[in-house]
């Protein structure tokens, strides 16, 4: 009987159907690891995932780490659990490793807000500018690019070129106008934004802070000018962790996706930690749908299926890939 269920599972998996039905009673988390030894198979999550998908996690962190981390595996399949361009990233690095991600919708506003053709156009208006890409663009937008940073190491990227060089942003305008002030240089901005990072409300941050006037306001680059002006520290993910570890206060409002929650307060269990307010009260805005979409059943059915699987033309990884390890030797 065993031999035709698995018979079976495999017909499911090459017609690239995954059955989506679970037996109630298996403990998934416990199933998700033995499936990581069963496979050989590193679990890379970030922040912004469900609590118990970051509990799983081989390697649990910001963009620049998870790159770096899968810069750096050995196992036979690296198991994503992150967005779209995240995944794609470590394909490039990897080529001839699987690279799973447990769903092919998890895509991204930023990256969707550069297209390939609109950004080739908009370059080739500035063909003397070296481009910069933050990593949450597509394989085809970093093929396209002379350098690829994330918000950990932006200011190092834009540091290393030449002052006199003319310099092309993309594709957030918000981490740009922040580059911008922190690094001086004039940069020519692509523009794009991420949904959840815009948000925010500034209006009701300052109404917040006024009720709890003793908590820091913290926040990731990708929000909005005004709302970066009156943070207290402004940095990546894991530069926002670090932050609330070493900083002596007790209270923090934080402005980036809610996720990061969950490992704040591990780490800092005798702190609290307040979401910055959003614009529109009927939605929870400050998640990330496109992350949200992970869950751990998908999880779990994609490392049991080793599908969906990122794939990609080995020519454009081979373009993308350059611009990613320039800025991998450089961190
Ligand atoms: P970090 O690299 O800071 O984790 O940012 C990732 C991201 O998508 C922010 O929205
Ligand atoms: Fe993209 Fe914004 Fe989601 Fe980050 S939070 S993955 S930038 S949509």
């Amino acid at each position: 009987m065993k031999k035709e269920i698995d018979l079976i599972q495999n017909q499911l998996k090459n017609l690239g159907y995954v059955s989506s039905s679970i037996d109630k009673n298996l403990n998934l988390p416990d199933a998700i690891q033995h499936l990581k030894k069963e496979k050989n198979a590193v679990l890379l999550a970030h922040y912004y995932q469900e609590p118990d998908i970051q509990e799983l996690a081989d390697y649990l962190g910001d963009s620049l780490y998870l790159a770096q981390q899968a810069a750096k595996v050995e196992a036979d399949i690296i198991v994503f659990a992150g967005v779209h361009f995240m995944a794609e990233t470590a394909k490039i690095i990897n080529p001839t490793k699987k690279v799973l991600l447990p769903d092919l919708k998890a895509g991204c506003s930023l990256a969707d807000s550069c297209p390939p053709n609109d950004f080739a156009k908009f370059k080739a208006q500035h063909p003397n500018a070296v481009v910069v890409t933050y990593i949450n663009c597509s394989a085809e937008i970093k093929a396209l690019s002379d350098i690829v940073c994330t918000s950990s190491n932006a200011v190092k990227v834009i540091e290393s070129i030449p002052r006199d060089q003319e310099i092309i942003f993309a594709p957030d305008k918000n981490l740009g106008r922040y580059l911008i002030k922190e690094t001086g240089r004039d940069m020519i901005l692509w523009d794009g934004a991420c949904i959840v990072h815009e948000a925010f409300s500034f209006e009701k941050i300052v109404a917040l802070a006024k009720q709890y006037p003793k908590a820091k306001f913290i926040a990731h680059p990708e929000s909005e000018s005004p709302v970066l002006e009156i943070a207290q520290y402004v940095g990546s993910t894991a530069g926002l962790l670090r932050y609330v570890q070493e900083d002596a206060s007790s209270s923090y409002i934080v402005a980036t996706e809610a996720g990061i929650l969950h490992e704040m307060q591990k780490r800092c269990p005798q702190k609290t930690f307040i979401p910055a307010p959003v614009e529109d009260d009927t939605c929870a805005c400050s998640e990330c749908a496109f992350m949200k979409l992970n869950t751990l059943e998908k999880l779990y059915n994609c490392m049991l299926y080793e599908l969906p699987e990122i794939t990609l033309d080995s020519k454009l990884m081979e373009q993308a890939r350059r611009p990613i390890e320039r800025m991998l030797k450089l961190s």
